[in-house]
């Protein structure tokens, strides 16, 4: 057996090893964490991010100053920077074979530290593109110019992901000098995770070797509360797509040609609102078909997260919930699928009062998806039925904008014990397993294309704007997670996967 490179000496204590018992009795080979040197090294680690505070704030600030926006092509060159600093910061903190590596649209950034070959290995992955900002004039301050108020730090990337991701950055740092890593680590952060991971799909499928791992950690999602730390087990899928509806051939006089020819905007209207039922279901044929219902034993334990309906609705300022008939707020944005329109827009939205029947109208639709709900197939039945469903008088075309499948991962294993047991260290309570109801496309792909499991070791809040202005996210959660992150290494490596 080799381990560092260096056969391990046979002497009389590794000849006669029991099953399961060869790490207690072989003799310790250079670099090998005993339990107490983790704990030795967690405590110098723990100190050394202490001492470091202001430093890693001010380093994520530089960050958060790159307007790495994915979606716009106007800050291509600000994505492209933002890779070469996140390479730069990788290199600082001691990974290897650091590169950025082109893609067909935004590059992604991958480094990695092999300690020992039969060690298990953390993929962590991240993403350094950011949502644009718009719309602008609701920032409190620049969405690029961070400020830190009350504790938060406010901008455009803060929570997702720039924030979140930099933890492990940090955290690989604290480690490389405090003991050194317990476990392999490969890095792999994105500029294209906002506009649908096309790239890192090829890029994934091309570099099968590069990224074998045991597990995946993807710091990218939220806890219930800072004192009610939760562990996401569960994502959406998603399917995106932009309708057009068009009328007559040019926009016509109102009064002229008004009440006599079908209106886009009134016809976009009936036929969005007929896609729910009295009971908000989704009136898509063979929509809920591949929906599995989770049993009462699994929503009752979903229900067990603390929720607060009225804090909820105070926060939001509405007075009423509302969603499908038959399941809780929680379920609702969680294990039940959606169909929501993100965008609308036609005819005349200037100033004043412009009497127009325009030609075209359009919308954005997106749908959450569950497990089993296959995001192409959805795709292709609201196309369908969207079509099917226009009054006479009006054309359709329905165009597909990106999608991605639903994930669970599962809460039994090594990995998640390891991350489970790291929260509940710091934060002084067991983490609540929970579904979360965004959307991580690329969790799915890593579980077909690697067969790698994830661990969500996510520490933002739902509170945190994310997309939204004035985005932020704690400085608390910030240092908290580069506190943990060294402690879920030390466990999975002690777990020996
Ligand atoms: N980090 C989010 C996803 C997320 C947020 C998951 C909160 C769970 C809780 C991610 O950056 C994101 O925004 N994903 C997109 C999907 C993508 C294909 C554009 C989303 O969920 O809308
Ligand atoms: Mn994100
Ligand atoms: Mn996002």
């Amino acid at each position: 057996m080799k381990i560092g490179g260096a056969a391990v000496p046979r002497t009389a204590t590794t000849r006669f090893w029991l099953p399961g018992t060869q790490r207690i009795l072989r003799p310790s080979p250079p670099g090998y964490l005993w339990p107490f040197q983790s704990i030795l090294a967690v405590q110098a680690i723990d100190s050394y991010i202490k001492t470091n505070e202001a430093r890693f704030i001010d380093e994520l600030l530089g960050l958060l100053r790159i307007p790495s926006v994915s979606a716009d092509p106007k800050y291509k060159a600000d994505v492209a920077r933002c890779a070469e600093a996140v390479k730069q910061r990788m290199v600082e903190a001691g990974l290897e074979k650091v590169e950025v590596c082109p893609t067909a649209g935004h590059p992604i950034v991958y480094g990695e530290r092999i300690v020992d070959p039969t060690r298990p290995t953390v993929l962590v992955y991240g993403h350094y593109d950011v949502q644009p900002p718009d719309p602008l004039d609701l920032w409190h301050s620049g969405p690029f110019d961070p400020v830190i108020k009350d504790g938060m730090i406010y901008a455009r990337g803060s929570a997702d992901d720039k924030g979140q991701f930099y933890m492990h950055v940090k955290a690989i740092e604290a480690m490389m000098k405090n003991g050194g890593l317990p476990c392999n680590v490969k890095v792999m952060i994105e500029g294209e995770e906002e506009v649908g991971s096309d790239n890192l799909g090829v890029f994934v499928k091309a570099n099968k070797d590069r990224l074998k791992a045991d597990v995946v950690l993807i710091s990218d999602t939220a806890m219930i509360a800072n004192d009610v730390p939760s562990i996401n087990t569960g994502l959406r899928g998603l399917s995106y797509v932009e309708v057009e509806v068009t009328g007559p051939n040019r926009d016509l006089h109102s009064g002229v040609y008004g009440g006599a020819v079908a209106n886009p905007i009134n016809a976009l209207c009936e036929m969005i609102a007929s896609l729910h039922d009295k009971d908000r279901r989704i009136t898509v044929p063979g929509f809920y078909e591949a929906v599995k219902e989770l049993t009462r034993a699994e929503r009752d334990a979903l229900a067990e997260a603390p929720f607060n309906e009225a804090e909820y609705k105070k926060d939001l300022a509405i007075n009423e919930v509302r969603g499908e008939k038959g399941y809780t707020s929680e379920e609702r944005s969680s294990i039940r699928p959606t169909l929501d329109v993100n965008g609308i827009w036609g005819g005349y939205i200037g100033e004043g009062a412009k009497t127009v029947l325009p030609s075209k109208a359009f919308a954005k639709i997106s749908m959450r998806l569950v497990p089993d709900q296959k995001s192409d197939a959805i795709t292709e039945l609201f196309k369908d039925h969207f079509e099917r469903i226009a009054p006479p008088g009006i054309q359709v075309v329905v165009r597909p904008h990106h999608g991605g499948e639903a994930a669970v991962t599962p809460i039994d294993s090594p990995a998640y014990q390891a991350a489970s047991k790291a929260m509940e260290e710091t934060f002084g309570k067991k983490p609540i397993p929970t579904r979360g109801g965004g959307s991580i496309p690329i969790v799915a792909l890593f579980e077909a294309e690697l067969g790698l499991k994830t661990v969500l070791f996510g520490f933002g809040l739902d509170s945190d704007n994310i997309h939204s202005p004035n985005e932020k996210y704690g400085v608390f959660n910030y240092m908290q997670g580069i506190r943990t992150i060294p402690r879920f290494f030390h466990h999975y490596a002690a777990s020996g996967r």
